[in-house]
């Protein structure tokens, strides 16, 4: 049995003075929901006020990026022995906003993603395809190059500190999600793939987020799902009763 994983993503939202209120309120009402695995993903600029206000509860603290390099010229980096020394616990890498507008390719996910286990945090490593690529038919030949570009040199015991995420571009923000059907078919094709890189038994315990547009109305259907094992939470994560109300949705799937 996987235990279920909801992370919100906050992007570029909630500042500082905000952050505390938020992790309280999402500890106060998830309380109860102890079969969970709780993270917030805050801005870099958060995660002080993060990690403080999360310490005593059960939601635990996660970046949004990191470098691969451990320290050096990089202005406007974060390495992973900052994120380490700061107390996060996971560190999102590759999402398609990265892709999409920062130039991040399949070979520096990989960069990031090794750095972010070698350092013995959690990457969670997104992947998905755009509706262009869906209408042409590429779901599988994109998700396929993303993850064995990706997560290259990967071992079975590196899979330990890893957790995927399935975010089909077309979902994210449009309030248009994926069926249940149409997401499992691509988890199970996730974990297919990740069996042939780090074997099959690693493959089985690795926990397979879905993201794009879940909220409290559509998490129970989604996570009733074999192969979802949790959800990677943009808008529903940035109020406390919404985001709890899909830790609700996770706590009672079976
Ligand atoms: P939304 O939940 O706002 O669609 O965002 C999903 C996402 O990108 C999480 O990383």
């Amino acid at each position: 049995m996987r235990k279920k994983i909801i992370a919100g993503n906050w992007k570029m939202n909630i500042k500082p003075s905000e952050t505390a209120a938020l992790v309280k309120g999402i500890a106060e009402a998830t309380k109860d929901f102890t079969n969970v695995d709780i993270v917030c993903c805050t801005p870099a600029i958060d995660i002080p006020a993060a990690v403080a206000a999360c310490a005593g509860t059960a939601v635990q603290p996660g970046a949004e990026n990191a470098h691969w390099e451990a320290s050096g010229a990089y202005t406007g980096e974060i390495s992973t022995g900052m994120l380490v020394d700061a107390g996060v616990k996971y560190v999102i890498i590759g999402h398609s906003e990265r892709r999409q507008y920062f130039a991040e390719t399949d070979e520096t996910v990989n960069k990031r993603a090794t750095a972010v286990i070698k350092a013995g945090l959690t990457a969670i490593v997104c992947v998905g395809e755009t509706l262009a690529e869906r209408d042409a038919g590429k779901v599988e030949e994109v998700i396929v190059r993303q993850m064995k570009e990706g997560l290259k040199g990967l071992s079975a015991a590196d899979a330990a500190n890893l957790v995927i995420a399935y975010e089909p571009v077309w979902a994210i923000g449009t309030g248009r999600t994926a069926t249940p059907e149409q997401a499992q078919e691509v988890h199970a094709l996730i974990r297919k793939t990740l069996g042939e890189l780090v074997g099959v038994d690693a493959a089985e315990a690795v926990r397979i987020q879905y993201g794009g547009s879940m909220k409290p109305g559509n998490a129970a259907e989604l996570l009733a799902q074999k192969d979802i094992d949790g959800g990677l939470i943009g808008g529903a994560a940035l109020k406390a009763d919404s985001f709890a109300g899909i830790i609700a949705a996770a706590a009672a799937a079976k």
